[in-house]
């Protein structure tokens, strides 16, 4: 490899290669280059082509600190949620945040409210007995995070005693669901529940007025139905959620 390729080669790592010159050599004078070599430099006197001092340099990490969340590419928005502090009461009660499931650029978006204790421990939402509920749902109208869905909170960190989320949790996280929804662009949206309907739609409407119509969030059509941890405890409301789905299913189809 030439000397010129080498170089480059080391300095995408993020390693500078410098020669030195000849009176700076610390074998052969009695300096201590220990005061003056960047911290990180190492020698090499034996280098086949020269005396030559290879230092490490900041690595050119690309950090996103600064940016708001509405720039963020996904790689970016996921680092950003999960080293979130916003709000300490989650922080100090969570395992992990739970960022979002799915496919990236699917046409239907899922939104919950919160992760329980099951996507708090496994990092992915809906993953417990009312995710398994959602999973039959969305199969119901020939969707499924695997293959063509995507599915995210309004809070990324599991409330205490899954406790309803605070007005000020929801400001904290919103613009990282707002980010996530820029960024998939789905066809249409369908919330799940009165807190992620509310939340998303900015209103304080009860959910059953919220259901049997179309609303939009910033030009997305959206599609209200029941949570379902409410259909597990209120089984004969599934009637009204197949209802809802169905108009999802149109949605997506028109
Ligand atoms: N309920 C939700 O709203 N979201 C989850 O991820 C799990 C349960």
């Amino acid at each position: 490899m030439d000397e010129r390729r080498r170089r480059e080669l080391l300095a995408a790592m993020g390693i500078r290669l410098w020669q030195r010159r000849p009176d700076r050599l610390p074998w052969s004078s009695d300096r201590d280059i220990s005061t003056e070599s960047p911290a990180g430099s190492v020698e090499f006197p034996s280098s086949p082509t020269g005396p030559w001092e290879f230092r490490l340099e900041e690595a050119p990490i690309p950090t996103s600190q600064g940016v708001p969340a509405s720039r963020l590419d996904w790689e970016a928005l996921q680092a950003r949620v999960a080293a979130c502090t916003a709000c300490a009461e989650l922080v100090a009660n969570r395992t992990q945040t739970v960022f979002g499931v799915g496919v990236r650029d699917a046409d239907a978006m899922v939104v919950g409210e919160a992760p329980g204790a099951d996507e708090d421990r496994i990092g992915e939402p809906f993953v417990g007995r009312a995710g398994k509920l959602l999973d039959a749902m969305l199969a119901a109208i020939g969707l499924s995070r695997r293959e063509n869905c995507y599915i995210a909170n309004i809070l990324k960190c599991r409330p205490p005693n899954n406790r309803d989320p605070r007005p000020e949790e929801v400001a904290n996280c919103l613009p990282y669901l707002e980010r996530q929804i820029e960024l998939v662009a789905p066809r249409a949206l369908l919330a799940v529940g009165r807190i992620a309907a509310q939340n998303l739609l900015g209103v304080t409407t009860p959910i059953g007025r919220l259901r049997g119509k179309i609303h939009h969030y910033r030009g997305i059509p959206v599609v209200v139905t029941y949570h379902p941890a409410y259909l597990l405890r209120s089984p004969l409301e599934k009637r009204k959620a197949w209802e809802d789905l169905k108009r999802y299913r149109r949605l997506l189809q028109s």
